[in-house]
């Protein structure tokens, strides 16, 4: 077996801009279970440890070659100006010529589903049966869209048809080009100047490279694999669903396979990126996305949406947004509480209903039960929140920082105008503004002192229903 790092290098084409996705966006950027198109195919490709890997960019190439900067490195971006068809995009990588190696493969960026095994596959049916190019191609029930393969009578291939190019006849060949290709790197590169755009949309196509090299004699030959999903490219948004939903069926099992219930999976999505612990429950409609790592025998959702975060093990997360945090071990947390970027919460931690925190550190063992925001604050442990508690952390010009020591009670409906510190063991009292520090153990009243009338309500009723019965004569009046 000859060693694909030493020898094979892989040209991906992601110039296009994929018309008929109608979108500002490059075709390969468009997101499957959030992660781009792109993302899926080079996860195949690392794994086939090539030599180099070179992705053509050009329709908003900047974009394209930042993603691939930020998330492969180790990827070489090549520019094609102008997208002039397939053919044109494989000659921009000529220029790297000196670090290819003997063979490359070719692939198209639109083919997400595309597993390692059959790029593999490819490359040694490349070299087993000695040929200088290999194709692959698939028997499909519906072949429109696709370049047919023709062959002669023999089975041999002689040449590929573009579906706008076909005759009526060969339109009804059903075996498809895949776009995958095995080829030395010696015959693409002196071929590829000699394809010209003679077709019916002007463009230098790949495909006709296939018959320039059959008829030369050269060893060619189509390696068909089964149809499958794998194979299907993405051209509009009803296959880019299509093959999101296929993406989220692989994602789910796979993760359900290592000991994750994910009921009725097909409401839920999650991040190829992201891990979940055993004995976890992802309850129905679920948006796991990024990096996000979750514990052991937590229960998420229903309706949760996880973005970039760490969650400790036996944690609850129900309906509930959870945004750029790091939860503890036994946190409960909504339903419908939003916790933003920044928030760090020990063991044990409760964040109920309808809560908004952003930020904000919360030790081990305290509560936050019922309708407050939170913004800035460090939160000691055993600490209590109580219901429609607010930080006032913002000044219309700065974000100041409340600090609530150990075993702070603080009443319902207490404001925290800050910057502002509750010492250890303190208590506010309920419907206080707090603006001033409070020293350890002392409790803060903030509120005027309450009147009590006698019989007050006896009068206040009497005088209304008076009122109500003369205003009720005089209407009857007119
Ligand atoms: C192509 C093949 C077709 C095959 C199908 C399989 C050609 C001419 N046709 O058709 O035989 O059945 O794929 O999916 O090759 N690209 C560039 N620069 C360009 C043009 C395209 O980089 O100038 C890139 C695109 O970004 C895309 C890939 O090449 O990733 C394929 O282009 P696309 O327009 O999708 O080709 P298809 O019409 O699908
Ligand atoms: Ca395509």
């Amino acid at each position: 077996m000859i060693d694909t790092k030493k020898n094979l290098s892989v040209i991906l084409l992601a110039a296009g801009q994929g018309k008929r996705m109608k979108s500002e966006t490059p075709k390969v950027l468009h997101q499957i279970c959030f992660q781009p198109i792109i993302y899926y195919i080079l996860k195949s490709v690392e794994k086939l440890n090539p030599k180099n890997v070179f992705v053509v960019v050009g329709y908003e190439g900047n974009a394209v070659e930042k993603y691939l900067n930020d998330n492969f490195p180790s990827v070489k971006v090549v520019y094609q100006k102008q997208q002039l068809g397939t053919a044109h995009a494989v000659m921009a990588a000529e220029k790297y010529m000196e670090e290819l190696g003997n063979f490359c493969m070719l692939l198209p960026g639109d083919i997400p589903l595309i597993t390692s095994d059959t790029l593999g596959r490819v490359f040694k049916h490349k070299l087993s049966s000695e040929s200088e190019a290999v194709l692959l191609t698939a028997e499909v029930k519906s072949p429109y869209g696709y370049g047919r393969v023709i062959k002669d009578s023999d089975g041999k291939i002689l040449k590929i048809a573009e579906e706008t190019d076909a005759s009526p006849d060969e339109k009804k060949i059903n075996e498809i080009n895949t776009s995958i290709y095995c080829i030395d790197t010696d015959l693409l590169f002196s071929y590829l100047g000699r394809i010209d755009s003679k077709n019916s949309q002007n463009e230098f196509y790949l495909t006709d490279i296939v018959e320039k090299i059959v008829r030369d004699g050269h060893k060619t030959s189509a390696l068909k694999t089964a149809a499958s999903i794998e194979i299907e490219g993405v051209n509009d948004r009803v296959q880019l669903v299509n093959l999101e939903k296929a993406a989220q069926q692989q994602i789910n099992e796979k993760i359900a396979l290592s000991g994750v219930t994910v009921r009725n999976p097909e409401t839920s999505y999650i991040d190829p990126e992201a891990s979940i612990g055993r004995d976890t429950i992802i309850e129905p409609f679920c948006f796991i996305k990024g990096k996000t790592k979750i514990a052991d025998s937590c229960i998420i959702g229903p309706f949760a949406q996880i973005e970039d975060c760490i969650i400790g093990s036996c944690t609850r997360i129900n309906k509930s947004v959870v945004q750029g945090s790091k939860i503890g071990s036994f946190n409960n947390i909504g339903p419908t509480s939003f916790i933003r970027s920044g928030t760090i919460t020990g063991d044990n931690v409760k964040i109920g209903a309808c809560c908004e925190i952003k930020k904000s550190k919360i030790a081990g063992n305290s509560k936050i039960p019922h309708l407050s925001y939170i913004g800035d604050a460090e939160i000691g442990s055993g600490v209590n929140v109580g219901a429609g508690t607010i930080t006032c952390n913002y000044d219309g010009f700065f974000k100041n920082k409340t600090v609530i020591e150990d075993n702070v009670f603080i009443g319902s409906d207490t404001m925290l105008v800050a910057p502002v510190k509750i010492g250890r063991g303190a208590i506010t009292a309920a419907g206080s503004s707090i603006s001033e520090d409070v020293p350890p153990q002392s409790i803060a009243v903030e509120r005027n002192r309450q009147v009590n009338i006698e019989d007050g309500a006896v009068r206040f009723r009497d005088k209304k229903q008076k009122q109500k019965q003369k205003e009720n004569k005089k209407r009857k009046k007119i």
